[in-house]
């Protein structure tokens, strides 16, 4: 049952607000109401009996024709709870969902992010130079490349150490510092590609406002051989404006230097020059972006300048054609034959017919660490919604909670759970079929887990195979392997920064696809608005020498009182 509308201002004439237009223009039935939605609803309780290893018994080619290659991935998809009908209907529900047009509004640059107003075009960044992507009547394809030129002209200079600091020595250490996707995507790309980076130059990421994130950052770092770059879209993070003002006083301290030497050691990245020239940075030093640009769709805008300083412009450029790559094949591919589509068709099924909770990314490519951290700011902060578009509540459950480590090493902790627990987890296992880092046999012996854990995981051991191995009756089924438990695999050549460019449009693209069938906005975040404005309300409550009059709720009012008697 789809509940009535949530926002009365969206009711009759209101409707001119432009969400209201965009939905009134959809024709997109409420997703439950959707027939497909329906006939999964049915089909799904089959589904929930059936095991992989009859689906896998039924059909010996299964595991070869339920697998999709394109822009240089390849996707086995087949321990997954489908059937061919369950395909069938995810796709009818993506159809019903109007994903086809969304798409094209997406790339038209049409203002789908309708709570801000805003286009949504991360796809912009990555286009060639030839393209053309209006916003406005504005084609942005020329600034998107100003500002790329731009960057590569100082990274070089950065690289080649003709860039000097206020001493007149070159710079050594980057220091990028910004939070959520002004931190998640640089960290994450500099950790992925560093085998293509500068190894004479360290980097270093400062997000945290905890003071030891900085103080740790910094404490060999020569202060007139660092940079700092302060990524903040909107220049008024309070923890990126409170570690840039500590980064200036302590590079200030260290080179006992005039303000003026700021401008030597310190750049900007953001959408925000007004702030910028505040804070003392030469704007000429500032690398712009546009508000059509998501925080979490940003690594490859001028966000990127760490990574690009790191691993060059040229590697940096082959990293957006991998990123474009993938946009085309999202845009064009028919949807059975869509990577992204796929996988958010299969988030999709698992979150709501079968009530999985989580979304296991589980990389086996050491570089990919901090994969599954940065996968958490771009699905759930996207998806993790609980009104349509047109501000009614759902009545279904949205974005499930993704986590995950690199393998091995999760094998050794928590794949305990996924195997064995209560929980159904769908896991996306990600490998390489070469490493740059070919060492004896670890290559073999790391995808050999990969293949293992998904055999084990989908086929699992039963009550006979158990005992067949000599188990005593009473350790059977504690040895037991249920299996049914799903995985997409996904396999590629080599993790590099092509590769990287593809492996994230492919998942910003699944969630695209997964927040239009739940007829969420993927682009706004107002989830994190609340906790903010109640910081900057207690932070002088527990910084004032007087007594503050609290007006929170008694356990709130006691914490508060409890940490002004303890702090000193
Ligand atoms: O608080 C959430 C958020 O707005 C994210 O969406 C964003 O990536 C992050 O903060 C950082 O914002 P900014 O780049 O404006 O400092």
């Amino acid at each position: 049952m789809h509940r009535k509308l949530f926002y009365p201002f969206l009711k009759g004439d209101n409707m001119a607000t432009p969400a209201a237009e965009e939905i009134k223009n959809s024709k997109v039935e409420p997703l439950t109401r959707r027939k497909a939605w329906k006939a999964l609803e049915t089909h799904a309780g089959k589904m929930r009996e059936t095991h992989l290893r009859t689906l896998f018994a039924g059909d010996p080619k299964r595991g070869e024709r339920m697998t999709v290659e394109a822009a240089g991935l390849f996707l086995d998809y087949s321990k997954n709870r489908v059937t061919d009908e369950t395909l069938r209907l995810l796709l009818q529900l993506a159809e019903e969902s109007g994903l086809k047009q969304r798409i094209e509004a997406m790339f038209r640059g049409d203002k789908i992010n309708v709570t801000e107003k805003r286009a949504v075009l991360h796809v912009a960044l990555r286009a060639p130079r030839s393209a053309s992507i209006l916003v406005d009547g504005e084609n942005v394809v020329p600034q998107v490349h100003e500002v790329l030129d731009k960057m590569a002209v100082f990274a070089n200079r950065i690289r080649s150490g003709a860039w000097t600091g206020h001493s007149g020595k070159p710079i050594k250490n980057i220091v990028n510092i910004g939070i959520g996707g002004s931190d998640l995507g640089p960290v994450m790309a500099y950790e992925a590609l560093r085998h293509f980076s500068n190894r004479d130059l360290t980097f270093r990421f400062v997000s945290n406002v905890d003071g030891t994130d900085f103080a740790e950052a910094v404490h060999d770092l020569a202060a007139d051989e660092t940079l700092f770059i302060v990524s903040s879209k909107t220049f008024t993070t309070l923890e990126t404006m409170t570690n840039a003002h500590t980064a200036r006083e302590w590079l200030l301290g260290k080179i006992g230097g005039h303000q003026s030497s700021v401008a030597k050691h310190f750049v900007a990245v953001s959408t925000n020059a007004a702030e910028v020239a505040k804070f003392g940075i030469d704007t000429a030093n500032m690398f712009g972006f546009w508000d059509w640009v998501g925080g979490r769709y940003s690594m490859d805008s001028a966000i990127g300048l760490s990574t690009m300083i790191a691993i060059g412009p040229e590697n940096f450029r082959k990293m957006l054609v991998g990123f474009h790559e993938m946009d085309e094949h999202f845009r064009t591919a028919p949807f059975e034959k869509n990577l992204p589509v796929l996988l958010g068709l299969l988030t999709v099924w698992y979150a709501n017919f079968f009530d999985a909770q989580t979304v296991a990314i589980l990389p086996y490519e050491q570089y990919l660490k901090r994969f599954p951290a940065y996968l958490q700011q771009l699905t759930m902060e996207s998806n993790g919604k609980h009104v349509t578009l047109e501000g009614n509540p759902v009545d279904y459950t949205t974005c499930p909670i993704y986590w995950g480590e690199p393998g091995t090493n999760g094998q050794h902790s928590f794949y305990q759970l996924i195997h064995q627990g209560t929980r159904l987890i769908s896991c996306d296992f990600l490998a390489f079929y070469r490493t740059v880092n070919k060492l004896g046999r670890h290559q073999d012996m790391l995808i050999a887990n990969v293949f293992a854990q998904t055999e084990a995981l989908a086929f699992g051991k039963t009550p006979e195979q158990v005992k067949a191995e000599g188990t005593p009756d009473w350790l059977v089924p504690h040895r037991v392997f249920e299996g049914n438990r799903p995985s997409n695999t996904i396999l590629a050549d080599e993790l590099t920064p092509a590769m990287l460019g593809k492996l994230v449009a492919l998942y910003e693209h699944s969630v695209f696809t997964q927040g239009t069938i739940w007829q969420v906005n993927s682009f706004d975040q107002w989830g994190v608005e609340l906790g903010k404005a109640l910081a900057q309300r207690i932070i002088p409550e527990l910084e004032n020498k007087t007594e503050p009059d609290l007006k929170h709720d008694s356990s709130t009012n006691n914490l508060i009182r409890r940490y002004r008697k303890f702090k000193e």
